[in-house]
């Protein structure tokens, strides 16, 4: 889970797990600790699950029987401090931080037959004077809660003053800092200064305990959240606490090391700075990110993500929670694929072969250079072979450039590998789905003889549209090169792009607003984390100039209108825009596939184990 999503833990408040379930307070009390003056209202709802009544800082509120005490807090939007508690991870209940007051309905005394009621009518509730964990209790009826009396003050003073007495304490340089829960509970919730007087215990510091990973034993707090996350969503039991008391330090198995393909997830659980990413650690301090919400284009799952970006520049990318597609994690690998954005590789400048060479010319010049060269061929000598890296609002813009061109051989580049059980689709394309419903339907299906018409002489003419041909689409540079025209659009500088007549450069994925289906027809919108390098465009807008070149006609401003208009031609998408799809994204089409991960996850919610 991305470090984000902790604070959502805090304040979302809607994703308890019950479809039907709603918050009923029964009554709003000034002054949370008083004793409760507010008698509870009659209700005629019919809730579909049972529900128990929960006094929490002298409210009476109504919660599923069985609920989490964090989560029942969580919903009364009451903000309860936590290390270990974690909505997708067992509650070993370790670090002590989510203490509560509790007490519980009191029992008739002898010779009566009904408890003392109180002047709401429930059963007095008798104070328990030793302060319970929230996060692995489940509420019951007549239970009391309080969140902020002076025992929960105090009990969390206390745990924050045990945190911190190992803790070096090295803020101005910890990695974490600015998204620190001991920095933020300390200030929230600690004692302010400290009592301790002694050496702290010194322990092992920047150990290399995996491919992408750095720990810090020093800053750890135990709470095992790493632990419990490499044994139960990754099924690599690696991690493990050894020697005791003050000394425990966490560490790898013997002979064992962090390196699984969903290691980097450790390091968002983290609640300090105790594991680092190797890769974001040192770089920038993530006050100053700029957090754009967006879709990994890694593979056809479509992971959720924050791009992290300062000045143009992509600093990282972190899972952000969509229990739909997600979860609140992301494969390493499609987290780091992110560089290339920022690499001096990138085209710049559209580019005219000029001999053997190409020289830097201007947007009109290009647009100009590739209709002139296709105007004199016909449609059946022409094709267009797209990827399924593009948008829907591309993939859209590439039809209409193959209507306008009247070519029928238009399609996609496939990219397969292998699927893990996990989150990784064996689609490598993102958006494999979106070109089968815009404009084909089995993507990939006619690039082979497309690439034989090419060999033949009867297609002279390829546009290939972020794709490297030579790469993925195996064309040979002996059948490129004895094409009459060669338009290479693409964001880096290839091979491909060497043979090119002229050459576009376009936009990453980070660098332009649309939307892609996943491999679970579920429609979702990337946003603009920052600007395409140089004088490199956005893919739609290139598309839409070459076929206002080639018919004259007037084009689309936005992005949104061609959203639009794919909106009117294409029946699942009527009624939909781009502002409509929403951050979490909309199901769109039917599918069959199952995501390991979350079938397992459902799977252990169901069985309590997990609540989130
Ligand atoms: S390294 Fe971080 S996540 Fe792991 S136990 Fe220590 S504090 Fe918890
Ligand atoms: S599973 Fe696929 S979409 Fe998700 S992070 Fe990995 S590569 Fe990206
Ligand atoms: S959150 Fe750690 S004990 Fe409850």
């Amino acid at each position: 889970m991305a470090r984000r999503p902790l604070v959502k833990n805090f304040t979302k408040g809607a994703c308890c797990g019950h479809p039907s379930f709603h918050i009923e307070p029964l009554g709003i009390f000034p002054d949370p600790m008083s004793e409760p003056t507010v008698a509870p209202a009659a209700t005629d709802a019919k809730p579909s699950v049972e529900m128990v009544n929960v006094q929490v800082d002298g409210v009476w509120m109504k919660f599923p029987k069985g609920m989490r005490m964090i989560k029942a807090l969580e919903e009364a939007a009451k903000v309860i401090p936590h290390y270990c508690y974690h909505p997708k991870l067992s509650s070993p209940g370790n670090c002590r931080m989510c203490l509560v007051e509790m007490g519980m309905p009191s029992r008739p005394a002898p010779g009566q037959s009904e408890p003392e009621k109180d002047e709401h009518g429930f059963a007095k509730i008798q104070w328990i004077p030793r302060p319970a964990i929230s996060c692995a209790n489940t509420i019951s009826e007549g239970m009391g809660i309080r969140t902020a009396s002076t025992m929960v003050e105090e009990v969390r003073k206390g745990v924050m003053e045990f945190l911190l007495i190992n803790h070096p304490l090295d803020c101005p340089i910890c990695d974490q800092a600015g998204e620190c829960r001991l920095q933020e509970f300390s200030v929230g919730f600690g004692r302010g200064q400290s009592r301790f007087q002694d050496e702290k215990v010194h322990k092992p510091k920047n150990q290399d305990i995996g491919a992408r990973i750095v720990l810090d034993d020093e800053r750890c707090i135990m709470c095992s959240r790493c632990v419990r996350f490499s044994s139960e969503i990754a099924d690599e039991d690696v991690l493990g606490f050894t020697e005791r008391g003050s000394q425990t330090v966490l560490t790898t198995h013997p002979g064992q090391r962090l390196d699984h393909n969903y290691s980097l997830n450790t390091v968002d659980i983290c609640p300090v700075g105790a594991l680092t990413s190797k890769d974001f650690r040192f770089q920038m301090r993530v006050w100053f990110l700029k957090e754009t919400p967006s879709v990994c284009t890694g593979c056809a799952r479509g992971c959720n993500t924050e791009i992290g970006s300062r000045e143009g520049v992509i600093y990282r990318q972190t899972p952000r929670q969509n229990d739909d597609v997600n979860s609140t994690w992301m494969c390493d690998q499609g987290r780091l694929d992110f560089h290339w954005v920022n690499s001096d590789r990138r085209l710049i400048d559209p580019m005219l072969k000029d001999g053997a060479h190409h020289r830097t010319t201007t947007w009109p010049q290009a647009v100009s250079a590739v209709a002139d060269k296709l105007r004199g061929l016909r449609g059946d000598q022409i094709a267009i072979i797209g990827s399924g890296r593009m948008t829907n609002e591309e993939l859209f813009m590439l039809k209409k450039l193959a209507a306008a061109l009247k070519t029928e051989s238009l399609d996609i580049v496939p990219r397969t590998g292998a699927a893990d059980n996990y989150l990784v689709s064996a689609d490598r394309n993102p958006n494999t789905a979106g070109a089968g419903l815009i404009f084909c339907d089995r993507p990939g299906s006619t690039l082979a003889t497309i690439r034989q018409k090419v060999a033949s002489g009867e297609i002279k003419a390829v546009i290939a549209w972020r794709e490297n041909l030579l790469e993925q689409a195996g064309f040979t540079v002996e059948e490129l090169s004895q094409l009459e025209v060669l338009v290479a659009a693409h964001v880096m500088a290839n091979a491909m792009a060497e043979l090119a007549h002229v050459v576009l450069p376009t936009a990453a994925w980070s660098e332009k607003r649309g939307s892609m289906i996943n491999a679970t027809g579920r429609l979702q919108r990337l946003n603009k984390a920052s600007e395409p390098p140089g004088n490199a465009r956005d893919d739609w807008e290139v598309l839409r100039d070459l076929t206002q070149a080639l018919t004259g006609t007037n084009g689309l401003y936005l992005v949104e209108d061609v959203f639009k208009s794919m909106a009117t031609e294409i029946p699942e998408l009527g009624g939909l825009s781009l502002g409509k799809i929403g951050e979490a994204g909309l199901p769109l089409l039917p599918s069959s596939e199952v995501i390991p991960l979350l079938h397992r996850e459902a799977d252990r919610k169901t069985r309590g184990i997990i609540v989130g």
